[in-house]
């Protein structure tokens, strides 16, 4: 059969099954609005959600977490104390199954979702190209690199509003609020400077020293994309399910 007719196929069928009420996977343990134990029983949710959490959930929009594989990144930045044009391509993390839950806090009475995670060691590879100028250094580079975080903190504030759609109450995130603190970083660039190993080495040797400075600089920029990363896979979550649907008004049994 002709793969495009397949692919349309696919694609109907997908529109059908999506339906006005989409309902969530069977799996999820669902936690009630106006519940007193709300935050437990949202906790106890992720805490049983976690193994397929990191595979992935595709019903839920949510994509392998062990490892996280981000096609691209870009950060670029022409303004303030940096100048950074940069693109990272198949961004692989490593490192994401093995958080702990700082806290976890839903606030319905706000629309108000917060999620806080430490990650001991978060490994990140991906090809690069990297022009600018950082901390009064030229920086040009073409290659492989490595990044490690070491005892990265996370926290994710949703801040959402509530609209109609197809006579259900649907939430739009209109924040994404991301906030990060870490305690070391290790950083590896390959092939800098056209290749230039004295040249390379020494960048290298530099970024290492000054990462906590470097990362100052870079925070907006890391901000951003975090966001962007997040914002994609909370948006279709938000609108494939209602918000009764997520979040289910009353006290529960
Ligand atoms: C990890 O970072 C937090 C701050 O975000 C700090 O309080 C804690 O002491 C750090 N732990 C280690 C093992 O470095």
């Amino acid at each position: 059969m002709d793969r495009n007719f397949i692919i349309r196929l696919m694609l109907l069928l997908g529109v059908a099954l999506q339906g006005e009420s989409a309902k969530l996977p069977s799996f999820l343990k669902v936690c009630y609005r106006d519940s007193p134990n709300l935050n437990t029983c949202a906790r106890q949710s992720f805490e049983a959600l976690r193994p397929r959490l990191m595979e992935g959930i595709p019903e839920l929009f949510i994509p392998s977490m062990e490892p996280l594989v981000v096609p691209q990144v870009k950060m670029d930045q022409d303004s303030g104390a940096i100048y950074l044009h940069s693109v990272y391509r198949n961004v692989k993390v490593t490192g994401i199954s093995k958080h702990s839950v700082n806290e976890l806090r839903l606030e319905p009475s706000k629309l108000k979702f917060i999620v806080s995670l430490t990650f001991p060691k978060l490994h990140m590879e991906s090809a690069y190209s990297i022009k600018g100028k950082i901390m009064m250094m030229p920086l040009l580079g073409d290659g492989h690199c490595q990044v490690d975080l070491i005892n990265i903190t996370m926290r994710t504030e949703l801040i959402g509003q509530e609209y109609q759609k197809d006579g259900a109450n649907y939430l739009k995130m209109n924040e994404v609020n991301v906030k990060y603190e870490l305690s070391d970083v290790k950083i590896h660039l390959d092939n800098l400077f056209n290749g230039d190993k004295a040249l390379g080495d020494r960048m290298n040797e530099f970024l290492n020293e000054n990462w906590k400075a470097l990362a100052e600089e870079v925070r907006p920029l890391m901000t951003r994309a975090l966001k962007d990363i997040l914002s994609s896979s909370v948006d279709k979550l938000f609108s494939s399910f209602s918000y009764d649907v997520l979040l289910p008004k009353g006290k529960g049994k």
